[in-house]
């Protein structure tokens, strides 16, 4: 370690212990490095005592050698595998970086220091953390004895607006005719699932068609980890808990799916079904609830449809399978499925209709050939007629066209 280096890390252990002693005056943190490095160290030159201010500051507050990684607009996480392995993904990529902490106990200060304020922490007996930055960015950590790795952190950006649906055309995940079609679908308050893996996209583009709910509605939110950002004025957040050391305290998705429906929702957004709470969203999606959306981890449109069945048939003990599959049958108006393509950009594979069939659930694919073809009969059909064909639809929340306008989301 260089010299420098040693004697920072000394000044804000002196930093800490007078923040501790109620010594620390009312002044902020640079005016106290300053004072601090002044009378530390009143023999080195001035450009070093300068240095060695930024450096004190650096170890006190910032996050070290992640602070320009996280200053970087185009990062969207940063991936910290121990001490000398830093990963950034840039417009949907991994890459390395040069970035590296001096050892496992510097990178542990940058994990206190992040969690510290939040009021979390880890340790070896809880060697476990998820935690929201104040900006919104969320936090994953992971610490030996878990980890072999040493001290893991991940923290994934968070966009201040998100992606609109015009973003989503724009950077080619979304054919312009479908987001066209799908701001329909959601003024019109079809119910909509967007499926794909771990990290396709699928928060990405729920926020996005989240756009095209009408202002004057009232939405409620409800997830394990708050991501979405919607931008209406109307909006209700909810955010699940996990239970607490000894176990208890735990607020489930589900719970908050059941309190949503006593506060008069106009709209439920739930980040993502992974449990019990889609039996009780797809009842009240079937009471009256419509025009919920939300997202489930599938391989494919119809895995996604099976995959709502299987979880409300294992919270419905009992339930017999025909019901249940009924009920996600007349539920669910529109999967949209989509994957990451392996350049790292995202891309809405189809965009598939849900209609009743004899004894269970069918499906008919929309997306053709990357045109999108609008329904002409059945529920989802009649739906968009009535919105397509309000007299005073004007126009479309994406791209402009008039909503239902033929070339706009019909070929
Ligand atoms: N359509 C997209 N184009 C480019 N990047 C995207 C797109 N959708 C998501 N991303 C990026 O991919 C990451 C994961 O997105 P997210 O929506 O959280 O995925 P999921 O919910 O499927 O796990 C985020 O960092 C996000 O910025
Ligand atoms: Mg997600």
């Amino acid at each position: 370690m260089e010299p420098i280096e040693e004697l920072a890390g000394a000044l804000r252990e002196r930093l800490i212990e007078r923040a501790r002693s109620g010594e620390a005056s009312g002044e902020g943190v640079t005016e106290q490095v300053k004072a601090l490095v002044e009378r530390e160290a009143m023999s080195l030159p001035e450009p070093e005592r300068a240095a060695l201010c930024e450096r004190v500051l650096l170890l006190a507050t910032g996050l070290g050698p992640l602070e320009p990684l996280l200053g970087d607009p185009a990062v969207d996480e940063v991936m910290v595998n121990g001490p000398a392995a830093v990963y950034v993904e840039r417009h949907g990529r991994l890459q390395p970086t040069e970035a590296t902490f001096e050892s496992d106990a510097d990178l542990m200060h940058a994990v206190e220091r992040i969690l510290a304020p939040l009021g979390r922490r880890v340790d070896e007996a809880s060697p476990l953390c998820d935690a929201r930055l104040p900006d919104g960015s969320r936090v994953n950590v992971v610490i030996p004895p878990l980890s072999l790795t040493g001290p893991c952190l991940t923290i994934r950006r968070f966009r201040r607006q998100g992606f609109s649906l015009r973003d989503l055309v724009a950077n080619g995940t979304l054919a312009p005719g479908a987001a066209d079609l799908l701001a329909l679908a959601v003024a019109a308050r079809a119910s909509i699932l967007v499926s794909g893996g771990t990290g396709s996209g699928k928060t990405t583009t729920l926020n996005a068609l989240s756009g095209a709910i009408p202002g004057e509605e009232r939405i409620v939110t409800i997830e394990d980890a708050a991501e979405l950002r919607l931008r209406q004025r109307h909006v209700v957040r909810l955010e699940a808990r996990p239970a607490n050391l000894e176990g208890r305290g735990e607020v489930t998705i589900r719970q908050l799916v059941r309190n949503a429906l006593r506060m008069r929702p106009d709209r439920i957004v739930v980040g993502e079904v992974r449990g019990g709470e889609a039996l009780d969203l797809l009842q009240a999606l079937n009471t009256g609830h419509d025009g919920s959306l939300s997202t489930v981890h599938a391989n494919s449109p119809t895995d996604a449809l099976r995959r709502v069945e299987t979880l409300a048939l294992m919270a419905g003990v009992g339930l017999p399978h025909d019901a249940v599959r009924e009920q996600v049958a007349s539920a669910v108006d529109l999967v949209v499925h989509q994957a990451r393509r392996p350049d790292g950009s995202r891309a809405v594979q189809s965009v598939t209709e849900v209609v009743r069939v004899a004894g269970g659930v069918g499906t008919r694919e929309l997306l053709v050939n990357g045109a999108v073809r609008r329904p002409r009969e059945g529920r989802l059909a009649e739906r968009l007629d009535q919105v397509g064909a309000a007299p005073d639809s004007g126009a479309s929340p994406c791209t402009g066209a008039s909503p239902g306008s033929e070339e706009a989301v019909a070929r």
